[in-house]
């Protein structure tokens, strides 16, 4: 095993899109960020200087970190944020995962711009469960503000109403030439041969909506996700919530042409084919015919309209492991976490944006998440910290609710704002049923993430979750292994994973917005028995708050 070193500037970089230039935070001046490539089994060194003037913290999401707890970045979760000036190292393992993750800021919303892939090969020795490709290619979706995307959260905290949506949505930091004002030069393109097959690594960096993702003329057959191998089956259509990948092969099997890539928003207009959510990069044969010097257009490929659920449910429904697993049982801990949006009433000399005058807040078991100020959750955790966090987040949600948002009790519909922890021993099995609650009148899938951790995810459902009926439909035999699950618009979603990896970790939804707004929870996970299972002390350039 290699030992990989980087430096991570931070750095303020002057970038043109859509016609203007503003400056945009980056690592080492590119957008998107350095693609780092590695092999199952390396370690990374991470240096990371801050060279601007706000905080920022970078986490490499889904990377395990198994006992390196200090080094997955959640800013206040486990450490303090880098101040302006200061650096700090990252120390870290690749441990049996192989496939595609990223890296991003994960501090306010500063991974608008700071992210980047993570590539993660085969150990030496030892290649695919499939087919070597002829070429790989990381295609990042993101999003683009014509403006500082600090200033839209800022405003949408100052107002309590929803921020504004993005002005481009991109593929690898381009927005593509359907925009106006986006040229030819402003398209990610791919160069291929015909009949050479192709492995895309697709990297959902978007901030605040999911995205369906096709490929004009061209089937897609998806051999991973999440960094973990998948049986391989063949979509015309991909559904990615933010912090999700999945790698696909791509056989140039047709016409020599130039075909349009296309992601757009999951919540777009019905039938509408470009809005501005819809981003492109192009595919070009090396031979295609053109005709009297000009180049073909390419072709869009059919995206699902916004109300249709079906390909979405289709698209997760087919991502299974490759062969049967052995699932962690029995089950020590049934959890059962509600997800969703909320509304807090307005106080007096409030501004309050939101519906019926009120202001956006989201929770889980009605727990708007607060993130402490003076010192992590890991730090008051190893230090044994007091009155940092509270060890009261509920198992299950307080009251009866309904889905869809009929009798919606108030107590979740006016969530509390708190620290508060969920606590699990070393080693138990954990079954989290993960239940979308509708109580803004928002139908949103929520992308949730679990830091430290991937889960098998053994069932996904409409309505309210009916554990006498749904426990039947659970994939016992080959449930996928992720670490974001998409849990469906009035719908559920049931994960299972075990305790072993100590320290305290995040989950929350992936939409920004929804963070912002308290869609978040920390499962601590204490200390086992032996060195192993133990915190290690942090490392001594860990920034202080
Ligand atoms: Cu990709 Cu907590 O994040």
């Amino acid at each position: 095993a290699e030992v990989h070193y980087h430096n991570f500037n931070i750095q303020a970089t002057p970038v043109k899109r859509l016609c203007k230039t503003q400056k945009i935070i980056t690592v080492n001046g590119q957008y998107p960020g350095p693609t780092l490539e590695v092999r199952n089994g390396d370690t990374l060194i991470i240096n990371v200087v801050n060279n601007v003037k706000y905080n920022i913290t970078i986490h490499w999401h889904g990377v395990r970190q198994m006992r390196t707890p200090w080094a997955d970045g959640p800013s206040y979760v486990t450490q303090c944020p880098i101040m302006p000036g200061g650096s700090y190292t990252y120390r870290f393992t690749i441990q049996d995962q192989e496939g595609t993750l990223w890296w991003h800021a994960h501090a306010s919303w500063l991974r608008a711009t700071v992210y980047g892939a993570l590539i993660i090969l085969p150990k030496e020795g030892s290649s695919y469960p499939f087919l070597k490709p002829h070429k790989e290619v990381p295609i990042i979706i993101g999003e683009w503000w014509n403006t500082n995307p600090l200033n839209v959260l800022r405003r949408s905290m100052i107002t309590g109403a929803a921020p504004n949506i993005s002005d481009a949505f991109t593929i690898n930091g381009q927005p593509g030439d359907l925009y106006n004002c986006s040229s030819n030069k402003e398209t990610f393109k791919i160069p291929v041969a015909a009949g050479e097959t192709v492995l895309l690594r697709f990297i959902n960096a978007a901030m605040n909506i999911e995205n369906y993702i096709a490929i004009a003329g061209h089937k897609m057959t998806v051999v991973a996700a999440d960094a973990s191998y998948t049986k391989p089956f063949t979509t015309t259509v991909m559904m990615m919530g933010p912090g999700q990948t999945t790698d696909v092969l791509v056989t140039m099997d047709q016409q020599p042409g130039r075909y349009y890539i296309a992601a757009r928003a999951y919540a777009s207009a019905q039938g509408v084919t470009f809005d501005n959510t819809t981003t492109t990069a192009i595919i070009e044969y090396n031979d295609y015919p053109s005709t009297g010097g000009q180049v073909p257009s390419p072709s869009l490929p059919n995206l699902p309209a916004f109300n249709d659920n079906s390909p979405a449910t289709d698209f997760s429904a087919g991502i299974r492991s490759p062969s049967r697993v052995k699932l962690p049982e029995p089950v020590n801990e049934h959890l059962f976490f509600t997800v969703g949006l909320g509304l807090f009433n307005c106080k007096p000399n409030q501004i309050c944006g939101g519906p019926n005058g009120s202001r956006f807040g989201a929770s889980m078991n009605n727990v708007s998440f607060v993130l402490p100020k003076r010192l992590s959750l890991l730090q008051a955790y190893y230090l044994s910290a007091p009155k940092v966090y509270t060890t009261d987040f509920p198992a299950y949600p307080p009251v009866q609710f309904d889905y869809t948002g009929n009798n919606i009790s108030r107590a979740l519909s006016q969530p509390v704002r708190g620290t508060k922890v969920y606590k699990l021993k070393y080693g138990s099995v954990v079954q989290l049923v993960l239940q979308g609650t509708n109580i803004a009148n928002a139908a949103e899938n929520h992308p949730m993430h679990l830091h430290g951790y991937h889960f098998y995810v053994l069932a996904q459902g409409f309505g309210n979750f009916n554990a006498a009926t749904d426990t039947a439909k659970f994939n016992l035999v080959d449930p996928p292994l992720r670490n974001t699950v998409g849990v469906p618009v009035n719908g559920w979603a049931v994960i299972r994973f075990v305790a072993d990896n100590p320290g305290v970790w995040f989950m929350h939804c992936h939409l920004d917005v929804h963070i912002t707004w308290g869609l978040s929870m920390v499962f601590l996970v204490e200390n086992g028995v032996g060195e192993l299972q133990t915190l290690e002390p942090p490392p001594v350039d860990l920034p202080r708050c």
